[in-house]
């Protein structure tokens, strides 16, 4: 496997880190061959959640701009086609996904992080979608996800200015959920992964497809999403066993079942 994005699992929790610190995690198509792969690993058995992380000062300082700047059009859309497909596989992982923004989080990175299920960020973490000072405009899912996270009018005004928001502005827009000091950040992000973990795995994962599918749909549709969710649990050994160990006074031991 590519030392371009490590995969560690501890405990059922999967670390990805992204690993091209001397470029500042940019993304070229190597990397996302290597994030494509290691992304496909999250259906493996046994794991209950996952972070998404970078190494060194930055998260993902956006697409590789050298590998981009000689691209005509087709090439445009062939690369934003792998952006977006990756970036789709995360969103459809089978467990949930934790972007822990430890850096610049800039273009491609600010929507890798909008394709995991939430973000937390450092104290150092910088946030926008500066495409538009490059001569172009967001190719993996900026001018969409950032918008349903954080409502059109915020995303309008992040993606035609191309500013560089600071993390405090991140939380209070609704783009990450909490800040960490620096230091405190994987330490915190992994304290949440294992109470995410401990959860009732069949159930954070239909959590997870009927919120993904969900958000698209008219209220109804999605709410008859939740409908047939929520019966699914009851076919569930974890069902029994949560329900039970409630009962009984004592922690579940939840299998995935
Ligand atoms: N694509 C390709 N290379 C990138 C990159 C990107 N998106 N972002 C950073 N790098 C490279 C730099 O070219 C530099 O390489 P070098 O050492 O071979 O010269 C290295 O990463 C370190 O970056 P540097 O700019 O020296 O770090 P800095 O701390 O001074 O600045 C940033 C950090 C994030 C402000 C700056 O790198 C930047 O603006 N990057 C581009 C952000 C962007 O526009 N992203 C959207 C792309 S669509």
């Amino acid at each position: 496997m590519s030392e371009l994005v490590l995969f560690e699992v501890q405990d059922g929790i999967a670390t990805l880190t992204i690993n091209r610190p001397d470029k500042l995690n940019a993304l070229d198509l190597d990397v996302l061959s290597a994030l494509h792969e290691a992304v496909h690993r999250l259906s493996e058995p046994g794991l209950r959640c996952a972070i998404l992380t970078g190494a060194g000062k930055a998260f993902v300082a956006g697409a590789d701009i050298s590998q981009m700047r000689d691209l005509d059009v087709n090439g445009a859309r062939e690369f934003a086609k792998r952006g977006h497909e990756v970036l789709a596989n995360i969103e459809a992982a089978p467990i949930p996904v934790i972007a822990a923004v430890n850096g610049y989080a800039l273009g491609g990175g600010t929507e890798i992080a909008l394709a995991c299920d939430f973000i937390h960020a450092s104290a150092k973490a910088r946030f926008g979608q500066p495409e538009v000072k490059l001569g172009v405009i967001p190719g993996f899912g900026g001018t969409q996800r950032l918008a349903r996270r954080v409502g059109i009018g915020m995303a309008r005004e992040l993606v035609y200015s191309g500013k560089i928001i600071k993390a405090d502005e991140a939380l209070r827009i609704g783009l990450a959920n909490a800040v960490h000091e620096p230091d405190a950040l994987l330490g915190a992000v992994g304290e949440l992964a294992r109470e995410i973990g401990k959860m009732g795995p069949f159930a954070v994962a239909v959590s997870k497809r009927v919120m993904r599918d969900g958000e698209e749909k008219p209220l109804p549709e999605a709410n008859a999403l939740e409908i047939e969710g929520f019966a699914e649990c009851f076919g569930t050994s974890d069902q029994t066993e949560g329900m039970s160990a409630f009962l009984d006074k004592r922690e579940a031991s939840f299998t995935g079942d």
